[in-house]
């Protein structure tokens, strides 16, 4: 396939399958890849470790801005450390994704993180020459100048499914119509706050999932790579 030069940009709602697809694309193409998503969630962890109300917006920044989350870009294996600890499964766990929206609607939480992805991406970019940036906010406020911009969505109940299928995976417990009503809820939240809400960026391709399984997706994003002539 080649080697991506640049940053692609996928940004979407939770249960595309985008998380999946943006490692498998960044494996592929010789890239590296960042879980922003990862990052606030373990923002937020470092929140309720503190005891701190996810609703009590200056203590909560207080409490983002004393933790050290370190993020790994390694698309087989991808990181996440909180204060020297590994918690990639604690912030995967029902409290954490109960508080991050509040937690990462804070705008000084947004600009700490935002600011340390920033200097992930141009890293990685001088290391390898490529990354995959996966999450809300990239194509609008991360890395606007990115040449692939791939809104990635798919139908409510499609998403449900899918993470209902992830969580049973994990082994935790999974029930449909809580996990349609959580994603909903989120949704709602992500895409109405004040501060980088969730959106398409004007100059993004929009692609739904509905209909497409894994291959599917990740052949649809090579070809996008591949038109814009990020290979090398
Ligand atoms: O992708 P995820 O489900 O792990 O993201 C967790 C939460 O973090 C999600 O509810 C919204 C927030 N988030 C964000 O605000 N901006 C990002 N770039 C990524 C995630």
């Amino acid at each position: 396939h080649g080697e991506l030069r640049g940053v692609v940009a996928l940004d979407g709602p939770s249960g595309t399958g985008k998380s999946s697809v943006a490692r498998r694309l960044a494996a592929t193409l010789g890239a590296r890849y960042l879980d922003t998503g990862a990052m606030y969630r373990a923002a937020t962890l470092a929140v309720l470790r503190a005891g701190v109300d996810p609703a009590d917006a200056d203590r909560v920044v207080e409490a983002v801005r004393g933790a050290a989350v370190v993020q790994g870009t390694s698309p087989d294996r991808s990181t996440t450390h909180l204060d020297g600890e590994d918690v990639g499964a604690e912030i995967r766990g029902p409290e954490v994704t109960l508080a991050v929206s509040p937690v990462s609607a804070v705008p000084e939480v947004r600009e700490t993180v935002v600011d340390q992805q920033r200097r992930i991406i141009a890293a990685a970019l001088a290391e390898v020459g490529g990354i995959v940036v996966e999450g809300r906010d990239i194509g609008t406020v991360v890395a606007p100048d990115a040449p692939l911009k791939v809104y990635v969505t798919a139908d409510a109940e499609a998403r449900a499914r899918r993470r209902a299928k992830q969580d049973a995976a994990s082994g935790r417990q999974a029930d449909l119509g809580a996990t349609l009503a959580d994603v909903q809820r989120r949704d709602a939240y992500d895409s109405s706050r004040a501060v980088s809400p969730l959106r398409a960026a004007d100059d993004a391709v929009v692609l739904d999932t509905t209909d497409l399984d894994l291959p599917g997706v990740l052949a649809a994003l090579l070809e996008l790579v591949d038109e814009r002539g990020l290979l090398a």
